[in-house]
């Protein structure tokens, strides 16, 4: 069953009618939804142990990883925190890859918590090429880590990760990827590609409402997690790895969010992931094309367009704000803006998760509408 096909296009509206295209927190299927009504169950016994064997069983399957996947409550921040919190030690030094806002935040977090961050740094709407990070790498001298944004949301830059996770391991660092708008989007091969810590959150393609970070974790972060310099109580894993051996979590577990993230996982695991991905391919293909035939001008480099989201300029003389509320007002649809220093230069249209085609068309055709003042729509 392809999932995006699944349902017609006017279930995935919000009850009031409108649409939801920003990248994140994105559309909800029913079934997550009603999920979730689920009642509560002992958080220690055997319902929750099935409930939570399962969803790591399938998360692993998703991450394509034979090592370990915990999930706690929290969001994207929540798992750059855990990440330094469990491998690294005040003053350690690393490289943080930074082609977007949330690679700036995340190495802003690093630089919070005492660690020696030295910042690639490229143009908004660049991509981090294997070469530069090399050279950073090489510049840098000892690094323990990497800090990595797969898919940066606030530019629609994916970045490669297998090459630059391949320069990070020849150097000897653990590699932290920020996945949060890349996972269930687009291929994640945590085992291949010898990832560390890989997080995200549920409000991107999982499908479900904010409120769970996942976590991909190898036994190399495990064993580093014995020797970091940090205190953690919440985000210790290995707390939460016993825990999770003993068929419960760590701290009281977030039972509705896990009874979405149940139904989420399987949704995923039967359309399969590799339509899934090719879905997203093409769903960002068609958005490009879109926009390009617009005559707007797409923002990330070409060759590193994003599979979960598309940036373009808004026409000439027209802030993102502008273009933003006019195609709200017209058709109830919601698209983005940017973020910090691009926010008013940039719009954006999510496309991961629960999203085909018909809803993406109706999207370009309201961003028409509102670039040439249409009145139609
Ligand atoms: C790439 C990326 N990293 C980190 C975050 C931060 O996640 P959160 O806002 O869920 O804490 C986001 C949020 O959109 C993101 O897109």
């Amino acid at each position: 069953m392809e999932q995006g096909q699944a349902t017609t296009m006017a279930d995935r509206r919000l009850s009031d009618g409108r649409w939801l295209r920003i990248p994140g927190p994105t559309v909800v299927p029913p079934r997550v939804l009603a999920a979730m009504t689920h009642e509560m169950i002992p958080h220690r016994g055997p319902e929750m142990q099935r409930l939570l064997g399962g969803i790591i069983e399938k998360a692993k399957t998703v991450h394509e990883t034979r090592q370990h996947v915990l999930v706690w409550p929290g969001t994207g921040s929540a798992g750059w925190e855990a990440a330094i919190v469990n491998l690294l030690s005040p003053g350690d030094r690393v490289v943080a890859t930074v082609c977007g806002a949330f690679g700036k935040r995340f190495a802003e977090v690093g630089t919070r918590f005492g660690l020696d961050v030295r910042p690639l740094a490229v143009h908004w709407g660049q991509a981090i090429t294997p070469e530069a990070f090399a050279a950073a790498l090489d510049d840098a001298g000892s690094v323990k880590a990497v800090f990595i944004t797969h898919n940066e949301t606030s530019t629609g830059v994916t970045n490669p990760l297998p090459e630059l996770a391949r320069v990070a391991n020849r150097a000897g660092a653990l590699v932290i990827v920020d996945a949060v708008s890349s996972a269930a989007a687009m291929p994640l091969k945590v085992d291949e590609w010898e990832l560390d810590w890989v997080l995200s959150g549920a409000q991107k393609a999982w499908m479900c409402p904010p409120g769970l970070m996942i976590s991909a974790i190898s036994e190399r972060a495990v064993a580093a997690s014995r020797t970091s310099g940090y205190p953690r109580f919440f985000w210790d894993v290995e707390s939460m790895l016993k825990a999770v051996a003993g068929g419960s979590t760590a701290t009281t577990a977030p039972v509705s969010m896990l009874y979405a993230f149940n139904t989420a996982l399987g949704m995923i695991l039967d359309e399969g992931l590799e339509q899934a991905y090719t879905r997203q391919a093409r769903l960002g293909e068609l958005t490009r094309t879109g926009v390009r035939k617009l005559g707007l001008e797409l923002f990330a480099e070409p060759g590193y367009e994003s599979a979960s989201l598309t940036a373009f300029r808004p026409p000439r003389g027209m802030a993102a704000k502008a273009l933003r509320d006019r195609v709200r007002a017209r058709t109830g649809i919601e698209i983005a803006i940017g973020q910090g220093d691009i926010a008013d230069q940039v719009n954006r249209i999510g496309h991961m998760g629960w999203v085909a085609a018909p809803e993406i068309e109706a999207t370009l055709e309201a961003v028409r509408a509102a670039v040439t003042e249409d009145d139609r729509l």
